[in-house]
């Protein structure tokens, strides 16, 4: 049987950054991944790649080209006649993209010399040596085990994804015509981000979201900035909603539901996408067979190290408590291969950035508002609107603002919030200040290029003592 120092159960972006990083540090590495492409074939880089942030920023930034052709570049004098939507080529090229990334994870695995072994992972025994999982018709023993299996998308209950009618976040990266109308049930990442795809494409898109309050994990101000743009694009966002009933039809499914008022209501739509959070993925792992320990929601449990209740057994990334974000697996992927190495690592949850790639972008780090109220903190805001920034007037963007929000005695960064252009980019430089532990006047005193849109950071970091330069 095949002895490995580490197994990575899953190739999505935590399993397969642990995986380098443990192959960096001289340890003998396999992963394994029973994802397939359309074609059969293996597909690494997890949902993130092949049904989740990058197919889904394909068709963003494509969509918007689109919307920006047919109603923005009159505006810079660029006119377009005869613009045409050809969606077959727009689903291509996304489909182009995910095939470089699968192919890009598979050249890093050459590259550092890590076995890949397509095929899902499932826990025979624990063995002396390490512990002994069974791939397709191999089985190998390992004596690290990271369990990397993400997750899955959460059903409303009693309503399957058939992905032609009701679709999951696979199924709404993939629809072959624009749907005339596009009903969304959940107004949170994935809503919000596929409903303005095909909203841009042609769909009247509504959005039914069951909590009373819109972004209930943004900061309230940038939420209730975000609300108003979204509305005045057309997206149409119903709050405080109680789904009874999902009925598929043979071409279009009808939704019946109690709106805040209490009146039931019915939204008829061609295609429906149910966006409401995610589950931990433990298909098949048979994690009883070593005695791996769940949650009672499903979720492998883990301590801050990402140590399961096994010795030399990991998990991270979705599958365990925390954001299901990519870049927060890849933290923990990189810090378990470091523990495993002998090493000491550090992952500071507190400045993990989110990032709503909508237009305008939404992107935010550290604490909001009201989580600082909440605790009765002593804080300081300031804010700048991208209108008074010259790099988005020229672009074309002004809209949105950024908010800096310091400890009032210490100056000490607690969050920072973007909504405007780029905001999923200019977040990193208050990811950084904070990771420093950097005080808003340290913003305020370094130089930002001009014209550029980070002088609107300059400019909200300075807001905090009341000295912005440019409004
Ligand atoms: P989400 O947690 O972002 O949003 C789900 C929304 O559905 C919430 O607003 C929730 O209140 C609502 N909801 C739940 N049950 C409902 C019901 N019965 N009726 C109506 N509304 C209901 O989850 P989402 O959008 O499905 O995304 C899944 C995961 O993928 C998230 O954890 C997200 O972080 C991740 N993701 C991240 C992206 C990014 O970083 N840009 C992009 C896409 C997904």
């Amino acid at each position: 049987m095949e002895t490995f120092d580490v197994l990575v159960v899953g190739g999505g972006p935590g399993g397969y950054i642990a995986a380098i990083r443990a192959a960096q540090l001289g340890l003998k590495t396999a992963c394994a991944d029973d994802w397939r492409g359309a074609d059969g074939k293996p597909a690494l880089g997890g949902t993130c790649t092949n049904v989740g942030c990058i197919p889904s920023k394909a068709l963003l930034q494509s969509s918007e080209y689109y919307e920006q052709a047919g109603h923005e570049f009159a505006d810079h004098g660029v006119k377009v006649k005869g613009l045409d939507l050809d969606l077959a080529q727009m689903l291509k090229r996304k489909d182009k993209t995910v095939k470089s990334s699968n192919d890009g994870v598979a050249y890093l695995f050459r590259k550092n010399k890590i076995q890949f072994l397509p095929g899902r992972a499932s826990f025979v025994k624990t063995a002396p040596g390490g512990t002994e999982l069974r791939i397709a018709d191999q089985s190998v023993l390992a004596k690290h085990v990271i369990v990397a299996t993400g997750s899955n998308p959460r059903k409303l209950p009693g309503v399957e994804f058939d992905e032609k009618l009701i679709l999951s976040n696979s199924g709404a990266l993939a629809i072959a015509d624009v749907p005339k109308r596009l009903g969304v049930i959940g107004a949170g990442v994935i809503g919000l981000e596929m409903g303005s795809v095909w909203r841009r494409l042609g769909a009247q898109v509504t959005i039914l979201e069951a909590l009373p309050a819109f972004l209930g994990g943004a900061d309230e101000q940038i939420a209730k900035e975000a609300a108003k743009i979204f509305a005045k694009q057309g997206l149409a966002i119903e709050l405080g909603v109680n789904i009874s009933k999902v009925t598929p039809g043979k071409k279009s499914v009808s939704v019946q539901y109690s709106a805040a008022d209490k009146t039931v209501k019915t939204l008829e739509c061609d295609r429906l996408i149910v966006s409401i959070g995610r589950v931990p993925n433990t298909d098949g792992l048979n994690a009883a067979a070593v005695g791996l320990k769940l949650d009672e929601r499903g979720f492998v449990s883990v301590d801050d190290h990402c140590h399961t209740n096994l010795p030399n057994v990991w998990a991270i990334g979705d599958v365990v408590r925390g954001p299901m974000l990519a870049h927060k697996a890849e933290e923990e992927g990189v810090a378990v291969a470091e523990r495993i190495a002998g090493q000491k690592p550090h992952v500071d949850f507190n400045t993990v950035p989110w990032v709503i790639y909508t237009a305008p972008e939404i992107a935010w780090v550290g604490e909001t508002e009201q989580q600082l109220k909440a605790r009765k903190a002593d804080y300081r805001a300031g804010t700048f609107p991208f209108m008074a920034n010259a790099r988005a007037r020229a672009l074309g963007e002004p809209v949105g603002l950024v908010k800096f929000l310091a400890d009032a005695k210490s100056d000490r960064i607690l969050g920072v919030h973007i909504i405007g252009p780029y905001a999923g980019e200019l977040i990193a430089e208050a990811v950084a200040a904070m990771a420093f532990g950097a005080a808003a006047e340290d913003i305020g005193m370094i130089c930002h290029a001009h014209p550029s849109l980070s002088e609107a950071m300059k400019d909200a970091a300075l807001a905090v003592d009341k000295r912005a330069l440019n409004i």
